[in-house]
């Protein structure tokens, strides 16, 4: 279900949106689990519905052909996922954009043009209907290549070499006190990123979108009465090393080995059982590379 074409469209837009084998019986379970966790607070791992989503074949199957990789893993197990209502009145869409586009992975293109993909493969499941204005997250599609080719051209080679990695970063002007702050993601032509036109990610229940976030995206304001919903999981190639910072990896391994401990044992090798592949990268030390004067 997962086309070459689908696949030619997330490799030069960064995001593409595909169908699911999932039946209206299994999505009403999926969501139900979804609504329970979010009701009571619990840990994902404790809901056997929320369990069956993550270890359906269908993501590994996904992740496996969109990092050309023979065996992949998660890289990590999100929570389920709420963009809530937000209350009006909301802020435009130049306003949302400016302040909210960012990137959430640092790698160069030769990372991504890689066979198995260094890269993270980020599959968000959507459990209710994504609707322009549900909170539809924004994109910019074809940044992550301007970017990721940047990162080849400016990265010392020992950096490179710790990639890819969760890195969050903005265009300027980076707030002082963000943990980023004084790294940024400098302009490429005109209009400047943060000017520029988004789209956004609409889907119908029981899709997925398949995201690179070394792109350029945006979180936005939900102006709809009902929440948007999402499971998420992404994955790496068994044997690709991918960096984290601090807290981030702390909390993998804290949950991963639980989530392992629930899976059928045909399914637990989604989980690696350890984390030698998984390294700590902070904003600490700084490279100077990332914040180059423009
Ligand atoms: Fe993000």
């Amino acid at each position: 279900m997962f086309t070459d074409a689908q696949l030619a469209q997330y490799e030069e837009q960064g995001a593409v949106t595909i169908d699911s084998p999932f039946t209206t019986e299994q999505l009403d379970r999926a969501e139900a689990a979804w609504d329970r966790l979010k009701k009571n607070g619990d840990e994902p791992y404790e809901d056997p519905d929320y369990i069956e989503v993550i270890q359906h074949p269908y993501f590994e199957e996904v992740a496996k052909k969109l990092l050309r990789a023979q065996a992949v893993h998660l890289w990590w197990g999100l929570a389920p996922h709420e963009r809530a209502s937000a209350k009006p009145p909301y802020a435009n869409s130049r306003d949302q954009w400016a302040s909210g586009c960012h990137v959430d992975i640092q790698a160069t293109l030769e990372d991504f043009e890689a066979t198995p993909r260094r890269m993270r493969a980020e599959l968000w499941f959507w459990l209710n209907d994504v609707p322009t204005h549900r909170g539809a997250m924004r994109i910019l599609p074809g940044s992550h290549r301007s970017i990721m080719e940047h990162w080849s051209r400016v990265l010392q080679p020992e950096h490179k070499a710790q990639l890819p990695r969760v890195h969050g970063l903005r265009p300027a002007p980076v707030p002082e006190n963000a943990a980023a702050f004084p790294e940024y993601i400098p302009d490429m032509g005109v209009p400047p990123w943060t000017e520029r036109e988004p789209i956004p990610v609409v889907a119908r229940r029981g899709q997925i979108l398949v995201l690179c976030s070394a792109g350029l995206h945006s979180a936005w304001q939900n102006e709809d009465t009902v929440p948007r919903k999402a499971m998420g999981t992404s994955w790496v190639a068994t044997g690709v090393p991918c960096g984290l910072p601090k807290n981030q990896r702390d909390a993998v391994m804290a949950f991963l080995p639980k989530l392992r401990s629930k899976l059928r044992s045909e399914r637990a090798h989604i989980v690696p059982d350890n984390f030698d592949w998984l390294f700590e990268s902070n904003y600490q030390p700084k490279w100077a590379e990332t914040f180059l004067p423009s």
